[in-house]
């Protein structure tokens, strides 16, 4: 069973089925249910909703509000649910509470041993700790004896989760003892038939430690890259795709997580940094690291005005075309979305605002309102623009031409906020800035 059906329980639990597991999918909204059962993914992610159609013909998988039935009817759960951030930037453990809760009332009833295995993101402590407590509690039996216990961080990014799920980098177990660790590390090496991934077993503390050093790390790449730019920005000649493909080749370094950009967004990097960063103050040791990574990412999104406003001038009054709202391509999620920032800014900064994404409108409706223009495509949100900007690398962006800029808009001025455009193609042809592109000439 795999509690909470959210991009990460929902791509496993069907991974899992399309592997020729029995998965059972929990969640407490109803309507998302019945949406997974009529082989319909609540969110946009590549490729899921075909396995998840396939998964449900096969009678392999299904979606359900009773976690009694659920926790009963498997030998393994795992709690996916989301740890959003409370307003201190702690993470709120409410769902995995709740959540826990049900897994240890159906346990009472339960004959066997059960494995419980966590892969919410939580911080260090957490499973063997509230967790464990809340499951003796519900339950009326010992974690190690009446059922087992594992961290499982999983590393799946949204866009690619159905890929990251069946090609992972690693496998991260944290195991309250060896028996749940032995029983975790049987499953995935039957999921990943013949050749499994590095499995890393070790203690519930660091497998949650890992986790967050892991997204902390990530972003940590992104932030520097970032820093780079806004330094190459100012040097003539200097372009930070280049200094990115150069320090890439050093195995030290690696070439991913180097692309610069108007900074991370999304439900996991900003909320995890902060999470840690609370973790650690509250053992009293202040993370500078974590904490610049952070402070470098706010800045980045208003890079976009400043380059606009290098371009058109100010931006009062004039009509902006923002390319993509969502926090990253092939996915239709806006949570602490860059584009969010940039068209809070442009509409301070009195611009008309038009936007459009291939998949994220109507998540972005319910968050922008009235404050802006909707644009049914890529052409429509540049018609009569004055200045349009790139906030998200969609493929539909990449695709377009100098000469698109310039039938559509007003005055065509390009602001490429993600790098996707050859700056040699553009340079002369529209008026055109670029993150981490410094003036031209320079040696
Ligand atoms: C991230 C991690 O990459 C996953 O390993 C992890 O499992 C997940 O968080 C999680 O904790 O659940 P995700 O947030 O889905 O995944 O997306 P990423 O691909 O990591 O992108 C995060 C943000 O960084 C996006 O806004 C993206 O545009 C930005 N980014 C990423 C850059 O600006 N430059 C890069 O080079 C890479």
């Amino acid at each position: 069973s795999v509690f909470g059906l959210g991009y990460v329980g929902l791509t496993f639990g069907v991974c899992l089925a399309s592997r020729e597991f029995k998965a059972i999918g929990v969640d407490v909204e109803s309507g998302k249910v019945e949406a997974v059962n009529r082989g319909e993914a609540p969110f946009y992610e590549p490729g899921l909703s075909e396995l998840l159609r396939d998964a449900l013909e096969r009678g392999l998988f299904r979606a359900t509000t009773d976690a009694r039935g659920a926790v009963l009817a498997s030998d393994v759960t795992f709690i996916c649910v989301g740890t959003p951030s409370l307003p201190d930037g702690s993470a709120d453990l409410k769902y995995v509470e709740s959540a826990a809760r049900a897994v240890g009332r159906a346990l009472r009833e339960k004959e066997g041993w059960h494995l419980v295995a966590i892969r919410s993101t939580v911080p260090p402590g957490t499973c063997g700790g509230h967790v464990k407590k809340t499951l003796e509690e519900e339950s009326g039996k010992r974690a190690g004896e009446g059922f087992g216990l594992c961290a499982n961080p999983e590393f799946t990014k949204e866009g690619s989760a159905v890929n990251d799920t069946f090609n992972p980098d690693r496998i991260v177990i944290g195991e309250l003892d060896e028996r749940s660790g032995s029983f975790l590390e049987s499953l995935y090496r039957e999921f990943h038939g013949g050749k499994p991934p590095p499995i890393v077993r070790t203690s519930l503390v660091n497998a949650e430690l890992i986790k967050y050093a892991s997204n902390a790390f990530l972003a940590m790449k992104v932030s520097f890259i970032n820093e780079i730019a806004n330094i190459a920005q100012r040097v003539p000649g200097a372009d930070v795709e280049v200094i990115a493909r150069g320090i890439g080749f050093d195995k030290r370094i690696g070439p991913l997580f180097l692309r610069a950009g108007l900074g991370f967004g999304g439900s996991c990097f900003p909320k995890d940094l902060r999470a840690l960063i609370g973790f650690s103050e509250s053992l009293e040791h202040e993370p500078k690291i974590l904490k610049a990574v952070l402070e470098v990412n706010e800045r980045q999104p208003y890079k976009a005005i400043e380059l606009a406003k290098a371009l058109v001038g100010s931006l009062e009054g004039k009509k902006v075309a923002v390319l993509g709202l969502a926090f990253k391509p092939d996915t239709d999620d806006i949570r602490e979305a860059v584009s969010l920032k940039v068209v809070r800014a442009l509409l301070s900064e009195g611009a008309r605002v038009v936007v459009y994404d291939p998949k994220a409108m109507p998540n972005a409706r319910r968050v922008l309102g009235g404050s802006v223009e909707y644009a049914t495509s890529a052409e429509e949100c540049l018609k009569g623009a004055d200045c349009a900007i790139v906030v998200t690398e969609w493929d539909e962006f990449k695709r377009l031409k100098p000469e698109d800029f310039i039938r559509f808009m007003r005055t065509p001025a390009v602001v490429d906020g993600r790098r996707v455009y050859d700056h040699m193609e553009f340079i002369g042809k529209v008026r055109f800035a670029a993150i981490g592109l410094g003036p031209l000439g320079g040696s």
